[in-house]
């Protein structure tokens, strides 16, 4: 590691760190640390300098591959637009050309999108927006999986990141404090003769950011700087995310994230209505099966396995 480098990491710590302690832990003068810190910043990096006080690495406004490569990018290539119609889109079409381990990311998105058709909120400088494109051995019918990967993985990082506990409603929604700070949408081409992925898109939103919420969707969604008082850096969020994915082709085989998933799973153990095309139904969560499909139990002495395509499910107020 050069200078600029070893004082990159020094910072990403988040402690406000002195030229002479720096200069003292890398043996080297404070003027070539001042130098390393002047590099820092003509790569993108905000270092914030006080007198008698130090340097820091605060968080920069915009979105920059350098931090997030120099963070740590979990082995993806990145592609950073300000404005797209949507990150799952533009991952997709990189997929069809060939690309494989791309993550693309967003300032905004005009055309977000979410499950079932819907829309995703993405204004400028809020939020996370960003679509991983994958191609993972497994089946068509697993898709689940990865977005159940997806949902544990953005948990640990919401955990790791504010100190507060993050949680799962099946399946594809981060919740804390009792409202939605995420969304994933898990997109792909299913090759018709081997019925195995030809790709997969993992899309991933999340309100990092305090903003003022529409009312119809006040009472259902939030951010992490309301819930938590914490303003996540997106560039390190971003990182602290990839590096998730970096082995998650091992994850999918060995299944090994589903008791993660199934602990922060809020819907199990409740009475639920299910949705599912013109159908709806009562029942009780009971798990989640080892493909990310949620069993529940109408009550009528069967299991029923819900995959997760078509059907969302809402929990029981009062039940
Ligand atoms: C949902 O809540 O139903 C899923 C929302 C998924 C939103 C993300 S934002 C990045 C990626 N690009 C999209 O258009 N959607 C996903």
């Amino acid at each position: 590691m050069n200078l600029q480098e070893q004082v990159l990491d020094a910072l990403l710590g988040g402690e406000t760190l002195s030229g002479e302690a720096l200069a003292e832990r890398f043996g080297v003068s404070r003027s070539a640390v001042w130098k390393a810190v002047d590099r820092l910043r003509r790569d993108g990096f905000n270092v914030e300098a006080a007198t008698n006080w130090g340097y820091r690495l605060c968080a920069c406004e915009g979105l920059s591959a350098a931090v997030i490569d120099r963070a740590g990018n979990g082995g993806f290539s990145l592609e950073i637009h300000d404005c797209v119609g949507s990150t799952n889109d533009r991952a997709k079409q990189l997929a069809a050309e060939g690309a494989e381990r791309v993550c693309v990311l967003a300032d905004r998105q005009e055309r977000g999108k979410g499950r079932m058709g819907r829309r995703f909120l993405s204004p400028p400088g809020a939020g996370l927006y960003l679509s991983c494109v994958l191609r993972p051995s497994l089946r068509g019918e697993d898709a689940a999986l990865l977005t159940t990967y997806a949902a544990v993985a953005v948990a640990e990082t919401v955990e790791a990141t504010t100190g507060a506990r993050a949680e799962i409603k099946w399946v594809n929604d981060v919740y804390v404090g009792g409202k939605k700070v995420c969304g994933i949408l898990t997109e792909g081409s299913v090759d018709f003769e081997s019925g195995g992925f030809s790709y997969a898109v993992v899309g991933i939103g999340v309100n990092l950011r305090r903003r003022e919420w529409p009312p119809e969707l006040a009472s259902v969604a939030t951010d992490l700087e309301t819930e938590t008082g914490v303003r996540a850096d997106r560039n390190l969020f971003a990182s602290a995310l990839l590096r998730r994915f970096a082995d998650v082709e091992t994850a999918l085989r060995e299944r090994s994230f589903l008791d993660a998933y199934r602990a922060r799973c809020f819907v199990l153990g409740k009475d639920v209505t299910v949705f599912r095309g013109n159908e709806q139904f009562c029942a009780r969560a009971v798990d989640v099966g080892p493909r990310g499909e949620l069993l529940v139990d109408p009550g009528d002495g069967t299991l029923r396995a819900l995959q997760s395509g078509e059907v969302s499910v809402r929990v029981r107020d009062g039940d």
